[in-house]
């Protein structure tokens, strides 16, 4: 059995130009999906897979987000006073469920920089990266199984879904070859291919398994895509040196990372709550009628 993956690292120092202005003053991972900030589903689902310790690579708007984990004792005394219990215990919970710790990015040099920055906390242990554009169901065991792969095999796991070829220029992605376990191996990897050179159907997904030898790769990566310090580039150097599984999924992930895949998702996500979702589907549906939409 390998080393336990405790670690989590969240990059969240992008300057989020997709979602302006909603992101000019605060970071883009508070943005709502329904009534929770986008980097609370990934800390959720972080927790669920056994992970306590993460850290949160910021940059501007860094309070929004500690705030957010913190508690917030006058808040507590407001809604004890007012015997609202439900909303106490779901605010303490929110501060409790993880060891949440901040790094600052300092200049946004890109992905595979942010994940760089966290070699301080994350020392010689193997760790999980999650992009917050990529929100994942509550079922789903995706991450679980990413960390039985490396605690099987003591190598990294990169999530992987197919996508047809006009959107794969918006991800990495892999070449791959079959292996064991209904994995593949990552022959090799190019991020945001044009789609008439893009080596397979598979795209990168925001959830990856790391060796610590990937902090070793990242810094013999030059600026790539978009003159920026590219994760995908330095997992390109780790195949050099040690197997990269590829996790295969097909259900279960919402794109956040863009205004149109964010209403998407979030009406998905309305649908599914049990409090709002009914009359938001009867809403829906009354909509849909009113405005002759099918
Ligand atoms: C990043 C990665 C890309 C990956 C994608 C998944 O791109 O660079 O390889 O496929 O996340 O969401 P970004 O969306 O940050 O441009």
């Amino acid at each position: 059995m390998n080393q336990r993956v405790q670690k989590a690292v969240i990059p969240a120092a992008g300057l989020g130009t997709r979602f302006l202005p909603a992101s000019k003053a605060s970071p883009k991972e508070m943005l709502p999906l329904v009534d929770k900030p986008a980097i609370q589903y990934v800390v959720e689902e972080a927790v669920r897979a056994g992970i306590r310790d993460i850290l949160v690579i910021t940059g501007r708007g860094k309070r929004n987000i500690e705030d957010h984990f913190d508690r917030s004792f006058e808040l507590e005394h407001y809604l004890e006073t007012k015997g609202k219990e439900e909303e106490l215990k779901e605010m303490r919970a929110i501060a409790d469920m993880a060891d949440i710790h901040y790094l600052r990015q300092g200049d946004p040099k890109g992905l595979g920089h942010a994940v760089a920055v966290a070699r301080q906390h994350v020392g010689n242990e193997p760790f999980v990266v999650m992009l917050g554009d990529d929100i994942m169901d509550e079922r789903s065991q995706v991450l679980e199984e990413m960390l039985s792969v490396y605690e099987h095999y003591g190598r990294s796991v990169v999530a992987l879904k197919e996508f047809p070829p006009s959107e794969i220029s918006h991800y990495g992605c892999v070449e791959p070859e079959a292996a064991d376990d209904g994995l593949i191996r990552i022959r090799d990897i190019v991020e945001k291919p044009a789609p008439d050179e893009a080596p397979s159907n598979l795209a990168v997904m925001g959830r990856y398994v790391f060796t610590p030898q990937i902090f070793d790769a990242l810094e013999q990566v030059k600026p790539g895509k978009g003159g920026e310090i590219q994760l995908t580039d330095a997992i390109r150097i780790l195949i050099e040196d040690q197997t990269v599984y590829g996790f295969t999924f097909e259900k279960g992930r919402y794109d956040v990372g863009n205004k149109l895949d964010y209403l998407r998702a979030t009406v998905e996500l309305a649908l599914e709550r049990e409090d709002i979702g009914p009359e938001f589907r009867a809403f829906l549906t009354d909509l849909v009628q009113r405005e002759k939409l099918v």
